[in-house]
């Protein structure tokens, strides 16, 4: 199923800084991600960062001390609201500090650190239950890939990590699509095989939850997306927005990816 961008589907660029930038960096980065950033810049799109949880606070008072249209996302969460839980963070905590978004399942999270499915499954459910949208990623390694079980690796994610949402949350969050064999290698997807796989992710969404959820989904892609390559990979109808690490980490960079429409042929 491949349908043509609509204002239901507004882009997100969402800047994911991983462990990156302490929080005097990080303030530096959002005042000038502020600086190099026009009031029309935002009116297409819509713009999230995502800090690590120590820069949190740092860069909530920056969005709001300047009314920066940026919203705050976090990286990660644990799914229980609060308890015996060392060095966790709920999403309750995320909620109070304005945390629009909330990264769930990145490959980094599922291959450092033992998330499974039904972990990224109840991280999803608690995110909605907060109020926040989660960004659900998926992807497939390049073994997969080449043996083609790329599809069928993505489907199994969704599946397991969407049991039991309902459809109009379906419908209000994002999914990213990120390939791990481009995440932080320089190789990014062709433009086709990122449409491709995110038309099919699209296809899955219209299968399960029905046309609502999948005309509303976000579907993001995410590998190495650069200011040279964003504006064609947002051209594809079922893109409708970038999960951005390493360049998301220099203000003008992120800030010509955001801008992308600028750059389009
Ligand atoms: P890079 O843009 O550095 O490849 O990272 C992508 C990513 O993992 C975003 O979540």
């Amino acid at each position: 199923m491949s349908t043509q961008k609509s204002e239901r589907r507004r882009p997100l660029i969402s800047g994911n800084w991983k462990m990156n930038h302490n929080h005097f960096e990080a303030i530096q980065t959002i005042q000038k991600l502020a600086y190099a950033l026009n009031p029309e810049d935002y009116d297409h799109v819509d713009v999230s960062v995502h800090p690590p949880f120590t820069d949190l606070r740092s860069v909530q008072t920056v969005i709001q001390a300047d009314d920066v249209p940026v919203a705050l996302g976090a990286q990660n969460c644990h799914w229980e609201t609060s308890g015996a839980f060392t060095g966790e963070i709920s999403p309750a905590m995320l909620a109070k500090l304005d945390v629009s978004y909330v990264i769930v399942g990145h490959s980094e999270r599922r291959e450092l650190f033992g998330e499974t499915d039904e972990m990224v499954n109840r991280k999803v459910d608690s995110v909605l239950a907060a109020g926040m949208t989660p960004i659900l990623c998926v992807g497939e390694t390049l073994d997969e890939r080449q043996a083609g079980r790329a599809e069928a690796k993505v489907a199994g994610q969704i599946e397991a990590s969407l049991a039991g949402v309902k459809a109009e949350m379906v419908a209000a969050m994002v999914i990213a699509y990120e390939p791990i064999w481009a995440i932080g290698t320089g190789e990014t997807a062709t433009s086709a095989d990122a449409q491709q796989m995110c038309a099919y992710i699209r296809s899955l969404v219209l299968a399960k939850w029905g046309s609502g959820a999948a005309e509303s989904v976000r579907i993001q892609y995410g590998g190495s997306v650069k200011p040279s390559n964003a504006p064609e990979l947002m051209s594809r109808p079922d893109i409708d927005g970038a999960l951005v690490g390493g360049a998301s980490l220099v203000a003008d960079d992120f800030a010509r990816i955001v801008n992308y429409r600028l750059y389009q042929a």
